[in-house]
């Protein structure tokens, strides 16, 4: 049960905005993900280390496993835990609410355990082909895999690395220990797939949706630049009601014709917050939006910096399209933002370090898992 309540943090961060914020420091969406694992495996791990040791201790004259190998039991829960935690990172990932990602979290997680245990203990008959699908679900595939030590524990010989790849029901082909083992990688894989696509199309309130196809597009995986010399292109037909801009400036910012709508009470209000504004700012100068309250300052400035999808519209920044290549763009940015978007769990003081080291790229990596270790410990105390 302790994946569930992983996946309704993990999604908390995501609908409080703190997730957005540190990439908007330059924290990479890996590190992020990977940290989460950490955090989830820290208490996993001790977990399944008392499991292994209580299954393999003698009470009284014999221990529950007699016979099999101490390492090949625990590897097996732990690759069962880290495969549980990237289902759960997977499911979480498509919501945008924290308990009802928990709810159906602890749904999916309890049937998918309960609704194959009966299935998996008398499958003997079934394809192997069906056992390997059914051992998608890491649930089902750790009933598998409890399963087969049972039947290599009653003929006496246990779980071993001699017959980590020979089926127990003498079966040629049949599922075995090793088959398991990689089930569970192709789990882990295959939900971190799932995670990195819908957390990319469906990234939530805040955060810029990338469009279904990213993954093929070109300026996903390399970076591309457009001109950086921009042409004013409506600037021929403004040119009786704008002044020229001076022609030494190089563009920094290109907003063009953009629109942000926010849609509240299940789309049935709409609220244009930002209509049509088409700006170019220049490096080199101070730029000031100016405007009375509701005007649209605040969520255009949010939409520069990644925390809002635009609605329609296109921003360069620095040449790099903010719908593209966010990650190059945030590079050059800060945002300071108008509410305060802070972890609940952190004090003043662990915020101030953890948002100063955060934009150091070498620290990144050891401070977050520092941070999300406090975190845990709060939650906990
Ligand atoms: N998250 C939101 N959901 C719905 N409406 C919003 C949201 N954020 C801002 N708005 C609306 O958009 C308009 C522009 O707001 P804002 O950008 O904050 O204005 P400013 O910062 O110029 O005062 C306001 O009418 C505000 O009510
Ligand atoms: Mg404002």
């Amino acid at each position: 049960m302790l994946c569930p309540s992983i996946m309704k943090r993990v999604v908390e961060e995501k609908e409080s905005g703190v997730k957005e914020l540190m990439k908007m420091m330059g924290l990479k969406t890996w590190m992020l993900w990977f940290s989460w694992m950490v955090n989830a495996l820290l208490v996993n791990v001790i977990t399944v280390t008392i499991i292994t040791v209580l299954l393999k201790v003698p009470f009284g004259d014999t221990a529950i496993l007699q016979y099999s190998d101490f390492f090949l039991v625990w590897v097996i829960l732990l690759f069962y835990c880290i495969a549980g935690v990237t289902f759960c990172f997977a499911i979480g990932s498509f919501f945008s609410r924290p308990t009802l990602a928990m709810c159906a979290g602890i749904f999916l997680w309890f049937i998918s355990y309960s609704a194959t245990t009966y299935p998996v203990m008398n499958g003997n008959t079934l394809h192997v082909g069906v056992k390997l699908v059914s051992a998608i679900l890491p649930n089902t595939a750790i009933n598998w895999a409890f399963g087969l030590i049972v039947s290599w524990e009653t003929r006496g010989e246990g779980l071993s690395w001699g017959n980590f790849f020979t089926p127990p029901s003498g079966k040629e082909g049949d599922i075995s220990m090793g088959l398991i083992w990689v089930m569970l990688i192709v789990d882990t894989v295959l939900y971190s797939i799932v995670t990195w696509y819908i957390d990319s199309v469906m990234p939530g309130k805040y955060g810029v949706a990338k469009p279904w196809h990213f993954f093929i597009m070109p300026s996903y995986w390399c970076s591309s630049k457009l001109s950086s010399t921009f042409s004013s292109d409506d600037q021929a037909e403004n040119n009786r009601t704008f002044e020229n801009p001076p022609s030494n400036l190089h563009v920094g910012i290109k907003i063009q014709n953009l629109r942000k709508i926010f849609h509240s009470l299940g789309g049935l209000n709409k609220k244009v917050a930002v209509d049509g504004v088409t700006l170019d700012i220049y490096s080199g100068e101070i730029t000031t939006l100016l405007g009375h309250n509701g005007a649209g300052k605040t969520t255009t400035m949010s939409v520069l910096t990644g925390l809002y999808s635009p609605t329609s519209g296109s921003v360069y920044i620095d040449g790099y399209d903010i719908r593209e290549n966010l990650d190059k763009v945030r590079e050059s940015m800060g945002l300071c933002p108008q509410h305060a978007l802070l972890f609940s769990d952190l004090t003043v003081m662990e915020h101030l370090l953890f948002f100063a080291i955060v934009s150091i790229p070498a620290f990144q990596y050891s401070v977050i898992q520092l941070v999300h270790f406090c975190l845990k410990f709060r939650v906990e105390h």
